[in-house]
């Protein structure tokens, strides 16, 4: 029987149990035999292994996380890895690899297309929702909906305590989370990563807001904003193994530069981890499952080197390579929408 491996790499988010469903039912009803890889490209490396079948992802749709398991392991970072990858690709007798990532993960599979392990599908998933050549990422719905309700709740805590909340969600360096959270939510000011921080400019839009009578205001940043080159240092920078920096605790310093500079009692809310929880949204159910059943479509027909994405309402494929040479950062149009609220 033909077979089909799966892996789901990098951070996770909701969405990924349709995606790994559909890739199963789609699969099975082509008469493919589907190999669960666990826990991204380390489960590759290491020949570890779960048997999906109609059973396995009986009632797995409105699960959060991913009952594969996941890793931010870079075969291209262990000794031996591309090798390693491509023997167990062979020992498992895979026809093809569907591979659910984002940036780091799809960017290791367009690398091994061009190291020669050519049969790869890509499917995109972020909560960040910045990979090119896709309107949008599996996961960043429901990420978008948790921060938002976690912002009405903040609202009213802010109210009652004449206070400004800043908070921080996630995006890496893309701001798409923080802009569309901050819409949503109705915050005073939003900062992105495209966008530098003047906290002159941001204190000043608060007090325009209290001088008109607010007793409150509500600062959504993103975890990837960065001062104005020379105005603050920030904390020590780790790099993961793809070289990222981890990110987080522009909050912190804002908050305090807020409240210093306009003296009104300021709080922080870290969203963190919250926001890659929790059940998927019937847009990402239903995104996850067009994706799975378009990656099989794919390897039926031997469309290699794609990867599904969203264009308007169709499901279409692009070059893997493509979505993953440039990040997707913040349409400008959504901030000038943003900034009419702002204050
Ligand atoms: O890429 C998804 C993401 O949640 C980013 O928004 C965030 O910067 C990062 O992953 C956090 O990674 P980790 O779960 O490894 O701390």
């Amino acid at each position: 029987m033909m077979k089909i491996g799966i892996l789901t790499g990098g951070g996770d988010c909701p969405g990924l149990n349709p995606v790994i469903r559909a890739v199963v039912r789609k699969g099975i009803n082509e008469g493919y035999e589907i190999v669960g890889i666990k826990d991204g490209w380390k489960g590759l490396i290491e020949n570890d292994t779960l048997t999906l079948n109609l059973d396995t992802v009986s009632g797995i749709l409105p699960k959060g996380g991913t009952i594969l398991g996941t890793s931010r392991t870079n075969p291209y970072k262990k000794e031996e890895g591309l090798q390693k990858v491509k023997e167990n690709f062979k020992k498992l007798g895979l026809q093809a690899l569907i591979v659910v990532g984002g940036e780091d993960t799809l960017g290791v599979a367009s690398k091994l297309i061009k190291d020669g392990l050519t049969n790869i599908v890509g499917v995109p998933k972020t909560i960040d929702n910045d990979l090119s050549c896709t309107d949008y990422t599996f996961g960043f719905d429901t990420a978008l909906n948790t921060a938002m309700e976690c912002i009405d709740k903040l609202h009213t805590t802010a109210e009652s305590h004449h206070r400004v909340i800043v908070v921080e969600v996630m995006g890496r360096h893309a701001g798409w989370l923080a802009i569309e959270a901050g819409l949503a939510g109705g915050a005073d000011v939003i900062l992105i990563p495209e966008i530098p921080i003047d906290v002159d400019e941001v204190c000043t839009i608060i007090n325009k807001r209290h001088q008109r009578g607010k007793t409150f205001s509500i600062v959504v940043v993103a975890e990837g904003a960065k001062f104005k080159e020379g105005t603050f240092v920030l904390q020590e920078e780790k790099l993961d193994a793809f070289g990222h920096v981890r990110l987080g605790g522009i909050g912190e310093t804002l908050a305090e530069q807020i409240e210093k500079h306009t003296g009104y009692e300021t709080r922080l809310s870290v969203l963190g981890h919250i926001q890659r929880g929790g059940t998927p949204t019937a847009f990402d159910r239903i995104l996850g499952t067009r994706f799975g059943v378009k990656a099989v479509e794919l390897v039926k027909g031997k469309k290699f080197g794609k990867m599904v994405a969203l264009a308007g309402n169709k499901i279409i494929d692009v070059p893997i390579e493509e979505a993953t040479s440039v990040l997707k950062t913040v349409d400008m149009e959504f901030y000038e929408i943003a900034k009419v609220f702002f204050g």
